[in-house]
């Protein structure tokens, strides 16, 4: 395993939509970007930990959370955790915003 992060640009801020998912691929990681209302954007495991796997990319974003468009579960974008009733947690990855390039952090 190698345990040094590895920043990888994935966006311009600018084309990131509010509230729109957007899938990026970096290697064997498959993630969703989020740009929230207040403007901070997160990145998380594009896949849903339910067992049929929905892709939160194209999930409703509303707040801090995606709902999974496949069974509604709430998840959180800060901390990947799903929310109550349900359970379970996708990863988060460290994102960055340096002059107008938005980066990933492996
Ligand atoms: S696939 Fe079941 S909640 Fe997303």
């Amino acid at each position: 395993m190698n345990d040094l992060l590895t920043r990888v640009k994935v966006a311009t801020y600018d084309e990131l939509e509010p509230q729109i998912g957007q899938p990026v691929q970096i290697n064997d990681h498959r993630i969703a970007l989020f740009k929230v209302t207040s403007g901070e954007i997160y990145a998380v495991e594009d896949k849903s930990p339910h067992p049929k796997g929905g892709v939160l990319s194209e999930g409703l974003v509303s707040g801090h959370y995606v709902f999974c468009p496949v069974y509604d579960w709430k998840i959180s974008l800060t901390d990947g955790l799903v929310q109550a009733p349900d359970e379970g947690k996708v990863q988060t990855y460290k994102v960055e915003v340096l002059d107008g390039e938005v980066y990933v952090n492996l």
